[in-house]
């Protein structure tokens, strides 16, 4: 039997990734990743969320490596990542829980409900005028699979929107920038941020104070991407300094977030725990069963990671 091992979810989520595989691929031999019975000669396929550097190279037969999430970048410091294709995870229930994410966040920040929350604990009755939707500009950087859905469903509230990426795009609907010359013009129309880029080493910090000070006053973000992306320190001065209104945020450098982390009581933050798009394990097997049986009939592999650009 063909071997797939599985490193995502820990030892405990074996058996429910073996009962979903088992329901779309019934002839793969689903292992976990530390099992010593498995053959290393014997692993075609490899599911993997953070596996230690190194370790894929030692399965001389691997022909193929699947993402467990949609980012790489828990891959991209292997300096010694074995010469096959690596697919990003891209399950439809990935991009949903995405779109539903950005929605709520963008909603959230654009009626001011950081603040009604605050106003609640407080006994404060007041309305807080704001904007409609045609007065609020909300820009999204990166324009892949999650940051074109997440456009998508802000499309129907009426905002204003904007996309920026390093090629240029072009999006129905939305006035798209794009490479470093398009950052600094993309930033001063966006009155919500949200970022959806994956984590380079060209992205990694790039939402810091240069950042928020070409944003117009009184704007706020979301980061559902990635904490290596968020310069910390630099967002929580400039929502002091009132610069920025408000911030939502899903991840964070170190996660769990630690316990005396000042982003923790801010009262213009939002924190979610990483959970913006983390679809269940059938929707992940049944992408993965996807995928493989593509690869197994030779076809195009879909969210294919490029070494070169490092997403
Ligand atoms: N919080 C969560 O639960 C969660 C879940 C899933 C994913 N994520 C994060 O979301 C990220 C995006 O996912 P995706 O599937 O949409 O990725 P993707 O399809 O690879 O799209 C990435 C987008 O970012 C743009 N980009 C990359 N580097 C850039 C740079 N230096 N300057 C400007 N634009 C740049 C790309 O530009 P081009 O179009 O020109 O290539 C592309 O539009 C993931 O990498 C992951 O970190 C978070």
């Amino acid at each position: 039997m063909t071997i797939l091992l599985v490193k995502s979810g820990g030892p405990g989520a074996i058996e429910e990734w073996r009962a979903a595989f088992a329901t779309v691929r019934p002839d793969l031999d689903v292992r976990w990743w530390d099992d010593p019975s498995v053959d290393p000669l014997a692993v075609r396929y490899a599911l993997v969320w953070a596996p230690e550097p190194g370790r894929l190279k030692t399965y001389p037969n691997l022909r193929l490596v699947i993402s467990s999430g949609a980012g790489v970048d828990h891959l991209a410091g292997d300096t010694m990542l074995p010469d096959v294709p690596i697919v990003r995870l891209g399950a439809p229930e990935a991009v949903w829980r995405m779109r539903e994410y950005v929605a709520l966040s963008v909603l959230h920040l654009h009626r001011l409900w950081h603040r009604f929350a605050a106003n609640q604990r407080a006994r404060v009755w007041d309305e807080l005028p704001n904007p409609e939707a045609p007065e609020r500009r909300v820009g999204v950087m990166g324009l892949g699979q999650l940051g074109a859905a997440a456009l998508d469903a802000l499309r129907p509230f009426g905002f204003p929107l904007s996309g920026w990426s390093r090629s240029p795009k072009a999006l129905p609907g939305v006035r798209c920038f794009a490479d470093m010359r398009g950052l600094k013009p993309f930033l001063a129309q966006c009155d919500i941020l949200v970022c959806l880029l994956p984590a380079t080493p060209e992205t990694n910090g790039i939402l810091n104070a240069e950042t928020f000070a070409a944003l117009p006053r009184g704007a706020s973000v979301v980061n559902a991407a990635r904490g290596s992306l968020l310069v910390e320190a630099d967002l929580l001065a400039a929502l002091d300094s009132g610069h920025l209104e408000a911030a939502v945020l899903d991840v964070f450098e170190t996660e769990p977030l630690p316990p005396d982390s000042p982003l923790w009581l801010h009262p213009c933050i939002t924190i979610t725990p990483h959970v913006a798009s983390f679809p269940g394990r059938p929707a992940r097997a049944r992408f993965a069963a996807e995928v493989i049986t593509a690869f197994e009939a030779g076809r195009a592999l879909p969210n294919l990671f490029d070494p070169k650009r490092g997403y």
